[in-house]
């Protein structure tokens, strides 16, 4: 079959290079994609109704969507009302990552473990609120603000800024409303899992690395790194996940009615009370995806054309036993201002090493040069015997390729080694 495949990050990247290895896939048409596959077949159409009739006039068997914004615009409504099978949440439950105070009242109503939040609309009452509560606390805008909305607040003057700054619209209608939530102590991990509304199956655990720089410290990005599987999830952890998170998620879909035939992501923070949801996300994540897709033996295509047909009860996912590690590659300046358009070298020298190099922000220039275009410009991803290995061989990767100012960790995965 024909495959659609939106958004064009590391993300969607990783989905296309696992996708186009199934032998049920034949075209890959990506929208708007980048230069990693240069065989596919770019897509310029960016809305639901439009990337729908393109669907259709295409003959596309299967539509994958990367990016949270159009399945919160109901991308997967416009696909469904023309009988075109596509993987994903509709509009209304995609609102359990486009709203956190939905969010939170599903987590509430269906016993998810998470910390308690309260809900403003306005910043008198908020701040009132903050003031009995006291710090640290977490600040965080409804609505999608691309991973800039949260603010974890360790004095009170900081978390007043930020209630004020989204009321007064630095987030635009995604801070219209603002969640003061409890904070959290603990290790994070990333658990994505394929959902089809009566069957849910995990995929291995992961972490990711939210802040800029080594040693955790900086400010928070889209994600430095990633790898899998995530050593802070023990077997018995896994067990109370299972049974808390992932069941009772299942649960919460069936009771409310939700058409949730995707992906669905619990960012955790592991507590000494046990794990709690920070987030949920209805799509991979990035760069999580990198990692954990290299370690799938099985057919991604098969499971999820299943998951969108409602017949996911009949894959098993089977997992390398082997650690991948993805360090990203980023420009200088991320996550604030940063130059496009430098000449990348070394990918071919990097894929020498063994290392998949999975694209984000580069372009073609006129002259067929790869540049840099954007802040997360790519995802150099590796497997190794142990994890030891694995971070190694990524880096050996790493160390091929270069560009004015480019910027990286060198500790992804750090947290894993204080496990062992
Ligand atoms: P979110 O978008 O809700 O996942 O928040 C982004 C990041 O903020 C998370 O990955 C955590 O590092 C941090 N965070 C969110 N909620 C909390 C919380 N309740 N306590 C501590 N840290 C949090
Ligand atoms: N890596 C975090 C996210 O995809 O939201």
């Amino acid at each position: 079959m024909d495959i659609l495949l939106v958004g064009g990050g590391g993300r969607e990247h990783a989905l296309a290079w696992k996708m186009m290895q199934s032998p049920l896939a034949d075209k890959l048409y990506w929208a708007p994609g980048n230069p990693g596959i240069p065989d596919a077949i770019p897509v310029a159409e960016n809305t639901p109704e439009a990337l729908a009739q393109f669907a259709q006039d295409h003959n596309i068997g299967l539509t994958m969507v990367g990016p949270e914004a159009l399945l919160c615009e109901g991308i997967v409504d416009a696909f469904r009302k023309r009988g075109l099978r596509i993987v994903g949440p509709d509009k209304k439950a995609a609102q359990l990552e486009g709203s956190k105070a939905f969010a939170k009242d599903f987590m509430h109503r269906h016993g998810l473990p998470t910390a308690d939040a309260a809900v403003f609309t306005d910043a008198p009452a908020a701040l009132e609120y903050l003031r009995k509560h006291g710090a640290p606390i977490v600040v965080k805008a409804d609505g999608l603000a691309a991973g800039k909305g949260v603010v974890v607040a360790n004095d009170l003057a900081t978390a007043e800024q930020a209630v004020k700054e989204c009321f007064a619209g630095a987030f635009g209608a995604a801070g219209a409303r603002v969640l003061l939530e409890d904070c959290l102590v603990g290790e994070e991990a990333s658990i994505l899992a394929l959902c089809d509304g009566k069957t849910i199956k995990p995929l291995d655990s992961s972490q990711d690395h939210k802040r800029a720089y080594d040693g955790d410290q900086g400010p928070n990005t889209g994600g430095m790194g990633a790898y899998s599987p995530a050593p802070v999830v023990t077997p018995e952890l896994w067990k109370i996940i299972d049974e808390q998170v992932l069941q009772r998620f299942l649960k919460g879909v069936q009771a409310d009615g939700l058409d949730f035939r995707g992906v669905i992501y619990a960012g955790l923070m592991i507590t000494a009370q046990g794990p709690k949801l920070l987030e949920f996300n209805v799509r991979f994540g990035d760069p999580e995806t990198q990692a954990v897709l290299m370690r799938l033996d099985s057919d991604l295509v098969d499971a999820l054309a299943a998951t969108a047909d409602g017949e996911l009860e009949r894959i098993e996912l089977k997992w390398s036993p082997e650690p991948a590690v993805c360090v990203v590659m980023a420009s200088k300046g991320y996550p604030g201002k940063y130059p496009k358009g430098l000449p990348i070298k070394g990918i071919a020298e990097a894929e020498k090493t063994g290392a998949v190099v999975f694209h984000a922000g580069t372009r073609l220039d006129n002259s067929g040069q790869l540049v840099t275009n954007g802040g997360r410009v790519l995802g150099v991803t590796a497997k190794g015997k142990t994890l030891r290995e694995a971070v190694d061989n990524a880096y050996a990767g790493v160390q091929c390729i270069t560009w004015d100012g480019v910027e990286y960790r060198t500790d992804i995965a750090h947290k894993a080694f204080e496990h062992q």
